[in-house]
């Protein structure tokens, strides 16, 4: 059967891997939980005792959207438009009320017309937007570590592939100097995202004004995902469209999973340069239609009656962050600051490195013993190797409760 290099270069990616992990924990616990077959002891399986999964790997939040969004999604579900193919056309109302929001946020005045663009989720736009933008072979810089889509968006479209590495000792500052000349004259694209998933680091609008200055001097577009922009627990959130030239070369992503709990619905959007809004919207056609009007409601109730949602998050995400920070460190894991809400962003014991495990033999050991189920850092990229991310996806007591699980089999090791 013929499978393309361009998928067998994707790999299976770290959160197939964790699930398969995950199924084959949970088939355990189901075994554990079943009569033993006659002439069995209980603990023959292997299971028994075995403490309940603990799902900590993924940024999918146990913390519900507004309900006001949902009304409108459910009132709008009713009307037998709602069921049909949505056209660009059709998206306008949510465009519009994307630019206000836009307005509002950043006191800048966006055209809906030409430089708003609906997506399935800011993970479908920013694997879009390489092909769009890219022609096989050409260069683009990427931030190590980085969230998996990104780099699969780039292989997707041929692209060679420049990691800039991020320094926990520069406090994850990229350092674009580092680059020579000549590489950034061979750049077309440069894909950032700053808060910063993995390392929980909000970052700084000086980084982003660096990062348009060399976009602008050489001439690349500058796609900045930013999902989490309401979701910084310390300094502000940076935002491509703070930055006066926004336009000549930029295209920034925001998303409705986040800072309205709504990641399951898939609801995005981009605002961008016309020509970057014009290509993604092309190439996106060939793809999918829009989703439903029934979501865009939704989407539009969350931004204009729900605008204080993510505020609400953060008050929780803090609670869970400092109770959950402190708990490890009780426990003798090493926790750095984190500056964002939903993850926290932790070097590898030193126990578990003395015992040769990596990132991914770590998370592995350390769900198949205590049922915590963490993302090995290589999953975003080699710079992500030695680390492991754990997001805040569950209540404090059981965050806590999970912490406990970690000492005792750190202190087991
Ligand atoms: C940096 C980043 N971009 C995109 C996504 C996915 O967002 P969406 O649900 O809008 O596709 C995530 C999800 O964790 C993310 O961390």
């Amino acid at each position: 059967m013929p499978i393309s290099e361009r998928v067998a270069r994707l790999g299976s990616g770290v959160f197939a891997r964790n699930d398969s992990r995950k199924r084959a924990y949970t088939l355990r616990l189901a075994a554990a939980a079943s009569p033993p077959p006659l002439g069995h002891r209980s603990s023959d399986n292997g299971a028994a005792g075995l403490p309940p999964l603990l799902d900590l790997s993924l940024g999918s939040t146990d913390l519900q959207p507004p309900p006001l969004a949902l009304a409108a999604i459910a009132t709008a579900l009713q009307e037998p438009r709602s069921a049909s193919y949505c056209l660009h056309a059709a998206t306008l109302p949510f465009r519009e009320r994307v630019a206000a929001w836009a307005q509002r946020r950043f006191g800048v005045g966006v055209d809906p017309e030409r430089e708003v663009l609906l997506l399935v989720g800011s993970q479908e736009g920013t694997a879009h937007l390489p092909l769009a933008v890219l022609n096989p072979g050409d260069g683009a810089l990427l931030l190590d570590p980085h969230y998996p889509s990104h780099r699969g968006g780039l292989e997707l479209a041929s692209a060679q592939t420049v990691l800039l590495h991020l320094d926990p000792e520069q406090g994850w500052r990229p350092d674009f100097a580092a680059l020579p000349a000549q590489t950034w004259d061979q750049l077309k694209l440069m894909v950032l995202g700053f808060p910063h998933n993995p390392t929980a680091t909000t970052g700084q609008q000086a980084w982003l004004d660096e990062a348009m200055a060399r976009a602008i001097d050489h001439d690349l577009v500058l796609a900045h995902d930013n999902p989490y922009i309401d979701l910084a627990l310390e300094g502000e959130a940076p935002a491509l469209l703070r930055h006066p030239d926004w336009r000549r070369c930029g295209i920034e992503f925001f998303s409705f999973s986040k800072g309205w709990c709504l990641g399951g619905y898939r609801i995005a959007f981009a605002i961008g340069g016309e020509p970057l809004i014009t290509a993604l919207r092309q190439l996106k056609a060939v793809v999918d239609f829009n989703q439903s009007l029934a979501l865009q409601a939704g989407a539009i109730a969350a931004l204009d009656l729900a605008p204080h949602w993510p505020e609400r998050l953060r008050a929780i995400y803090r609670e869970r962050r400092d109770r959950m920070a402190a708990a490890l460190r009780r426990e003798g894991w090493t926790v750095p600051d984190a500056t964002m809400a939903l993850y926290l962003w932790l070097p590898l014991p030193e126990a578990a490195r003395r015992r040769g495990l990596d990132s991914e033999a770590m998370a592995a050991t350390l769900l198949d013993a205590t049922g915590v189920c963490l993302t090995p850092g290589n999953g975003f990229g080699p710079g992500g190797e030695g680390w492991q991310r754990l997001a805040l996806v569950h209540p404090s007591e059981d965050l806590e409760a999970g912490a406990a699980r970690m000492g005792a089999w750190l202190r087991g090791l």
